[in-house]
């Protein structure tokens, strides 16, 4: 394939990366998002294996069957509940590819194209430590996110006194190993850079608690972009410059959003120390060990409230997905439209444990699209509903956010659902949500409870109806 028909690939690829990115901003428009971005990188792959530099196929078919096959392995079995430890162990790939990219750059520099041995450009020594530095820090810190995610590692936030001092002691010594790898080019030098980012990636990641993890979890993915990026330079690539920087920017743009909708400021969340665990946060906040009275009632009581109601709110969280509820929950709703009832959906930014979570379960059960509401688009009108019906969700409902600076949730926007008429409350037991927070919603005179899985529940509410 000539150079010119190349460039126009990498280009036509690069347009459908950016209307990928625009069509996942809206669950209406994602799956067109999807095959952009599938048909963009069916053309880079394609323009970049079957260009003149490639003589030997045989690497590059085994890595894509070996690849593609633990690949299709892994997409078959995940559960939807534990991507994000997926996405963080994938982003800890794409940073151990960046190292061993910016590594054989400098062991082979004639093979691409920046010079000869201890005669490199000084251009591409720095993109060379600055690929191999964010890659390897990423590397170490998706696999703390992994471990932190996958319950391998404490949630709990891990911190020991001076570590900013020593994190920032770390990047100021990274600085000056580049300055002297550029001046002397020295294998040592370069592999005391990896070494030294290796640790700083381990020890950014290790203080920052677990409800914090998915923001980090997207900052890394930033991060992983950068590294692509910093590949592309290496390899004089402009593909992959380009799509490394939507990576990076759609990343970082990402943990903002995350951030706004726990109302944490990205600072503190790198900073780390939040969301240590529900227990430990339940008995510093001191309302879970004291006894108070609430209602609970069973599936029939829950399907009596729905169907004299004349308008509900559907809230869910976390536990609809971890039961899989969402069919179940669709079979209800149905059966409550068929009586003429009104029913919406009330997604919460944060609801779950995955930007758009919630959104994705409801198209899954092919909930329409129009039924389905953003907390600024519907949270005005639970004043005016009878039932705010919360299924697996928690923290997102937890007036405290609004009342206690001192709770970990404060000044997250969250769900009136509290103005409803009626709250019913779908979960297994009175423990608290993700923060660890105690919801006081569960013992006002207008909740009640009803406790079993989500999935079952739905169930036996279709069935009393
Ligand atoms: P949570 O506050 O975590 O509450 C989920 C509730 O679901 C729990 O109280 C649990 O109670 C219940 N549950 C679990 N399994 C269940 C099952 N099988 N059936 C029925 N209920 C079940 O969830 P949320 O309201 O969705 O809030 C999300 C939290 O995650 C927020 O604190 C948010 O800040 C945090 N977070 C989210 C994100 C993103 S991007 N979504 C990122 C970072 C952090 P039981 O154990 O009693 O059943």
């Amino acid at each position: 394939m000539s150079d010119n028909l190349q460039a126009v690939l990498y280009l036509i690829a690069s347009v459908c990366f950016i209307m990928a990115l625009r069509g996942l901003s809206s669950p209406k428009t994602a799956r067109g998002g999807n095959a952009y971005g599938m048909i963009g990188m069916l053309l880079a792959v394609s323009a970049t294996v079957f260009s003149a530099d490639v003589n030997n196929y045989f690497l590059i078919v085994l890595g894509v069957a070996v690849g593609g096959a633990i690949g299709t392995v892994i997409a078959k079995k995940i559960e939807m509940t534990a991507l994000p430890q997926l996405v963080a162990a994938f982003h800890s790939l794409v940073g151990l590819a960046a190292v061993c990219v910016a590594t054989s750059a400098l062991l082979s520099p004639a093979a691409f194209g920046i010079g000869t041995v201890a005669h490199i450009a000084e251009a591409s020594l720095i993109e060379m430590s600055i690929g191999a530095a964010i890659g390897a820090i990423t590397f170490t810190g998706s696999l703390v996110a992994f471990g932190k995610l996958q319950g391998l590692v404490s949630g709990t936030p891990l911190t020991f006194s001076g570590q900013h001092r020593l994190n920032a002691a770390l990047g100021l010594s990274l600085i000056a190993l580049t300055f002297f790898f550029v001046q002397s080019e020295s294998y040592a030098i370069f592999a005391l850079i990896i070494l030294v980012s290796l640790l700083l990636g381990f020890l950014l990641i290790l203080p920052i608690g677990g409800a914090d993890m998915p923001v980090i979890v997207s900052m890394l993915n930033s991060y992983s972009g950068w590294a692509a990026a910093g590949i592309g330079f290496t390899l004089n690539n402009h593909l992959l410059i380009i799509t490394g920087a939507l990576v990076g920017a759609s990343g970082a743009i990402l943990s903002y959003i995350m951030c706004k909708g726990m109302n944490r400021s990205i600072f503190n969340v790198v900073l780390g120390g939040f969301g240590g665990g529900s227990s430990a946060n339940a008995a510093a906040d001191g309302v879970a060990q004291i006894d108070r009275s609430y209602k609970s009632g069973s599936a029939d009581d829950a399907a009596y409230i729905l169907e004299n109601a004349e308008s509900v709110i559907i809230v869910p969280g976390y536990g609809m997905a971890v039961a899989q509820a969402q069919h179940a929950l669709r079979e209800m709703t149905d059966a409550l439209k068929e009586k003429g009832i009104k029913v919406r959906y009330a997604i919460h930014p944060v609801a779950g444990r995955m930007p758009g979570h919630m959104n994705v379960l409801l198209a899954e059960a092919n909930i329409p699209y129009e039924d389905v509401l953003e907390l600024d688009e519907i949270n005005r009108d639970f004043s005016q509903t009878d039932v705010a019906f919360v299924i697996g969700a928690n923290d997102v409902t937890n007036p405290i956010a609004k009342t206690d600076p001192k709770s970990p949730i404060y000044g997250m926007p969250i769900l009136d659902v509290e103005n409803a008429k009626t709250v019913l409350f779908v979960k297994r037991s009175m423990s608290p949500g993700y923060s660890g927070v105690d919801n006081e919603l569960f013992y006002r005179d207008n909740t009640m409870m009803l406790f079993g899985d989500a999935k079952k529940m739905c169930e036996e509410i279709v069935r009393a109806f």
